[in-house]
């Protein structure tokens, strides 16, 4: 891979910092490195591979005759709608975290190990997935190659860092409170986060599901380009801080047994299958945060319905479900 200049828009955010940590981590060929935040975080530091880097205010003119190639963009769909154009346009390819481009039919939605020939259509855009889609796909298509998914029943289990720093923080503001028998404040979430659990994640539509529900519904097909798999989702904040959850159960058109399904998942990449419940061994968030990989347990087939089967997946929603997606991605390009 040749070397590239890369730029981390929202360096100083919960995924931003993940973005710069996994570029280290996965040792990406990188020549040179910028970071750019809001005008708030403009002129601190933030170190690459242990060099000071200043962050720099994101302006329209930012990127003009700068040679950046690669923009990791973390910074919020508002961010992402009015700059992602104008970075594109200065030469650089936009892979953005945000839910602001994804299903625009001219910007691939991508998952490596699922679609990753879809990079090649990118007009300057390329779209990260929803975190809890990423997992989920991850899983889903080596089961889907060999039996054909036709149906998918999702509860999600979603960490607090999905809502950015200020979830991280609101937690850990309302477990002191609680335990110092302090009133709560609640500021970032609908409810109280802390021993609680909040069956919304972003806002509800016309229809009664919330947008982080119809994201899995809508992302799922685009990235598996199949557009009859019906999904039905039920996302879900919980009070952890790191790595979300999923039960999911899926119909397949083709039987897949319990153990052709841990022989499928095994061989796949992305994936660790973490199954052998007499020894108590399942994935749980916190035994997978910080890793890259998708965790799969529980396996197991329905009683009822003959080509249903029920599985555990957990990843760690910062990596996976959000700046090592985006890097692998940039490993493509
Ligand atoms: P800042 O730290 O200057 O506010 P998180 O998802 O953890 O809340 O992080 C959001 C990231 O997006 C932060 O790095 C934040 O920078 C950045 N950000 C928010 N608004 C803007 C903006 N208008 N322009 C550039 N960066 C932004």
């Amino acid at each position: 891979m040749s070397e590239k200049v890369v730029a981390v828009v929202g360096a100083t955010g919960a995924v931003g910092r993940e973005m710069i940590r996994t570029l280290e981590r996965r040792n990406f060929p990188v020549k040179a490195i910028r970071f750019f935040a809001s005008q708030r975080s403009a002129g601190k530091y933030l170190q690459y591979k242990g060099d000071d880097v200043i962050v720099e205010e994101l302006t329209e003119k930012a990127f003009d005759n700068q040679g950046i190639e690669i923009a990791l963009f973390s910074a919020g769909g508002d961010t992402s709608k009015q700059f992602a154009p104008i970075v594109a346009k200065a030469g650089a390819i936009v892979i953005d975290n945000s839910s602001a481009w994804r299903m625009n039919p001219e910007v691939p939605l991508v998952v490596p190990e699922v679609n990753p020939e879809d990079v090649k259509y990118n007009k300057g855009i390329i779209a990260n997935p929803n975190c809890s889609t990423i997992q989920m796909v991850v899983a889903l298509k080596p089961l889907h190659d060999f039996g054909k998914i036709r149906r998918i029943v999702v509860s999600t289990y979603q960490s607090v860092s999905g809502a950015g720093q200020k979830g991280i923080d609101e937690l850990w503001e309302q477990t002191k409170s609680m335990i110092n028998g302090q009133p709560v404040k609640i500021q970032k979430f609908p409810k109280q986060i802390a021993f609680n659990v909040i069956p919304q994640i972003d806002v509800f539509l016309e229809n009664y599901f919330t947008k982080e529900e119809m994201k899995m519904v809508n992302e799922t097909r685009k990235i598996m380009h199949d557009e009859h798999i019906q999904t039905t989702a039920t996302c879900v904040r919980v009070p952890v801080l790191r790595g979300h959850s999923e039960s999911v159960y899926i119909e397949t058109e083709k039987k897949i047994t319990r153990e052709k399904a841990i022989e499928l998942l095994s061989k796949a990449p992305g994936i660790v299958v973490s199954d052998d419940p007499q020894k108590g061994v399942y994935p749980v968030p916190t035994e997978t945060a910080d890793l890259f990989d998708t965790y799969v347990g529980r396996i197991r087939e329905d009683l009822n319905v003959e080509t249903g089967l029920n599985f555990w997946c957990v990843s760690d929603n910062l990596l996976k479900g959000a700046a090592s997606n985006a890097v692998q991605i940039a490993e493509i390009l």
